[in-house]
């Protein structure tokens, strides 16, 4: 009892000296990132610029979580395909009490009232609309207007402190030092737009009908089309049997929209059976992402918006048609306009789409495709581990996560340095197909053989992205691919220093990227980019999951584990070539797994055998 009393009068005591005891312990920097190449600093940020700040919590349990989605998505284990509800993973997640309390009374002497106050659903952020000023006492920091070489603006800060006993209850708070913007992997001879084709030259390129398909008949590399990719990969002659319990979605980001006139006239010339598509799909508007109908104007057509959103879409349709399309289009870049007093445009793209989307009930899309992709050392870490636990959030939901591994291969020429004031020579990885929940898709080229994308810089240079993290190591399940291919090819030696060979590797998977014909503005244009492969093998997974439910079987969700304990059998092997970038060659392909294509490109048929679920007289499913 004593002690009791003792201890409250030693509180009395210092709640007169201001507060609470554990409010008054001394601030420390808590996130500090470089700010990235090609952003410059403008001047301080308006003192009553609204911000949307989101305080990220410690995860009660995510250790749990990602325990339980090694078990789910490893097929010898008995919970194999036992994909987690939403409440479950809200259970894993959400903060600890003595987490929620602490960051709660720290914002409560800060004059934040719970009225004030937004949440996740599983408490796992907190979101709270605050003047600069205000999140500048609260984070000891200092704000400022930066704007980047190709004119986007942001308020950020490279460094935020916070109480020190706060540190292990807060994971990251943005907006502070992510600069995070997203880049659209499609690669459109940027500056060389003309259209391909006239109409009436169609005709002439139009592939023979189905029963005529050989590679040979329906592949051209100049001009990759639906049924030339759904020949080579296989699913040419599959019916979809389950496209009322399955769907599949994509990103756009960054203004991009998929205009359903164009994706209409690529139905209508490549697979005319599926046009009712192109009025179908659904558009989803997150934090007033685009969700855009109308003619491009004239800006639009200057940046040729709707390059990247018009791929995926119609090769996602091309591909998997008649399984629904949803588009998820998230607003929340820049430009900021630094005068506007509104919390808009301040936001992370990424982090609002993942709040949206582990929100939505189940079950969620079986496959989502996104050809994003940023400089992982232009991530902060604390941001990257964050939006990677996100992501393995819905693995652990049975959503199969795609992402692009990026156009440059091992990074782009002349850019290849850190910048952590070193300015050390390195590969340059992306995120977040470095984060180990992700499956990341590179790209190749050709037929019989295919082999690791590649175009010249006299078109501008293009190779896939693949490479080595940082942040993440390398995870179980690659851990035997990966140390193979570094004892067979010596790289580690060879680009020693250049990269971290115990980091998680990338890409998992590849497929064709170089010459898609997409419609954009009403015309036939080219376009590569690991963006065209990313739509393509998602859809080639959506088949695949429509065979898995058609049989009563769990759909494939976190697929990397399967991928690389037996399913890389089903694909084909690429062998020659390398992806080239910093002024080196690049990873090889070689036998097996590599760091320019992965295990290789999807063989349909073969997939669904091994699954258990392919042809067999005549009938798919279960036999
Ligand atoms: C591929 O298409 C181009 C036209 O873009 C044509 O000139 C060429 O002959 C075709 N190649 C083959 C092998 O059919
Ligand atoms: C891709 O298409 C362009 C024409 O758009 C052509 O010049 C180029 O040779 C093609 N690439 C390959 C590998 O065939
Ligand atoms: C073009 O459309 C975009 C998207 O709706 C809009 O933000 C922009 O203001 C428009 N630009 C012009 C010049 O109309
Ligand atoms: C890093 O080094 C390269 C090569 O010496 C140089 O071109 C570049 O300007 C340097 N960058 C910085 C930020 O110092
Ligand atoms: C790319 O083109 C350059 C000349 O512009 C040439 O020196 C180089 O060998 C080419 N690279 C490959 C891999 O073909
Ligand atoms: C877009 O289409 C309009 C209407 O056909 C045309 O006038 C315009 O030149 C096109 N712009 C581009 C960049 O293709």
């Amino acid at each position: 009892m004593r002690t009791s009393a003792l201890l409250s009068l030693a509180l009395g005591t210092v709640s007169v000296l201001g507060g609470p005891i554990t409010s008054r312990s001394t601030y420390s920097v808590k996130g500090s990132h470089p700010v990235p190449e090609g952003w410059r600093q403008v001047q301080r940020a308006p003192a009553d610029h609204i911000m949307e700040l989101r305080i990220g919590l410690t995860q009660g349990d995510f250790a749990g979580l990602e325990k339980y989605l090694t078990q789910s998505s490893n097929p010898n284990h008995p919970q194999y395909g036992k994909h987690l509800l939403i409440d479950d993973v809200h259970n894993f997640i959400k903060p600890s009490k003595e987490s929620s309390d602490a960051v709660h009374a720290w914002l409560y002497e800060n004059g934040i009232l719970a009225e004030d106050i937004d949440y996740t659903p599983a408490k796992d952020w907190i979101k709270v609309k605050m003047s600069v000023a205000d999140v500048e006492d609260l984070l000891d920091t200092k704000y400022h207007t930066y704007r980047s070489d190709d004119g986007r603006t942001a308020v950020r800060t490279p460094e935020w402190s916070l109480p020190r006993h706060l540190h292990d209850h807060v994971s990251t708070i943005q907006p502070t030092n992510s600069f995070f913007g997203p880049r659209t992997q499609a690669r459109m001879d940027r500056r060389k737009t003309e259209a391909i084709a006239d109409m009436e030259d169609i005709a002439e390129y139009l592939p023979p009908p189905p029963d005529a398909a050989t590679v040979d008949a329906v592949c051209n590399t100049t001009w990759v089309t639906p049924l030339c990719l759904r020949t080579l990969y296989g699913t040419v002659d599959y019916t979809v049997q389950a496209a009322d319990k399955n769907t599949m979605a994509m990103n756009d980001f960054l203004g991009e929209v998929s205009l359903r006139s164009d994706t209409e006239l690529y139905l209508q010339s490549f697979r005319p059976e599926a046009l009712a598509a192109a009025q179908e799909f659904t558009q989803i508007s997150i934090n007033g992402g685009t969700v855009q109908q109308t003619p491009l104007n004239e800006t639009q057509l200057e940046a040729q918006t709707g390059i990247e959103g018009n791929l995926d879409d119609q090769t996602m349709i091309g591909v998997a048609w008649p399984t629904p399309l949803v588009i998820y289009s998230t607003g929340g870049s820049p430009p900021y306009i630094p005068d506007l007093t509104t919390p808009e445009n301040t936001n992370e793209p990424y982090l609002v789409w993942l709040e949206y989307v582990l929100s939505l009930p189940d079950p969620l899309p079986s496959v989502i495709s996104t050809s994003y992709d940023d400089d992982e050392q232009t991530v902060p870490k604390d941001y990257a581990i964050q939006v990677c636990n996100a992501l393995a959030q819905l693995g652990a939901r049975g959503t199969t996560v795609m992402f692009a591994s990026g156009d440059a291969g091992v990074g782009t020429d002349g850019n290849c340095y850190t910048n952590d004031g070193r300015n050390a020579s390195t590969f340059l990885p992306n995120f977040p197909s470095t984060c180990p929940y992700v499956t990341s898709t590179g790209g190749t080229m050709s037929f019989n053989p295919e082999v690791p994308v590649f175009r010249n810089r006299t078109s501008g240079l293009y190779t896939g992205g693949g490479g080595f993290s940082y942040y993440f190591d390398t995870p179980d399940y690659q851990k035997a691919a990966v140390q193979s291919y570094l004892a067979k090819t010596g790289v580690a030696e060879k680009y020693a220093g250049l990269f971290r060979p115990d980091g998680r590797a990338y890409p998992d998977l590849s497929g064709q990227s170089l010459n898609y014909t997409i419609y954009w503005n009403g015309t036939l244009r080219p376009v590569s980019g690991t963006s065209a492969s990313t739509p393509a093998v998602s859809g080639i997974l959506a088949l695949v999951n429509d065979a898995l439910i058609a049989a009563g079987k769990p759909t494939l969700g976190f697929l990397n584990p399967l991928l690389y304990g037996g399913l890389a059998q089903a694909f084909n092997d690429i062998t020659t070539g390398s992806n080239y970038g910093c002024g080196t060659e690049g990873f090889p392909a070689v036998e097996g797994w590599d760091a320019a294509t992965g295990v290789g490109t999807p063989n349909f048929k073969q997939i669904l055998a091994l699954l258990g679920v392919g042809e067999k007289d005549g009938n798919w499913g279960s036999w």
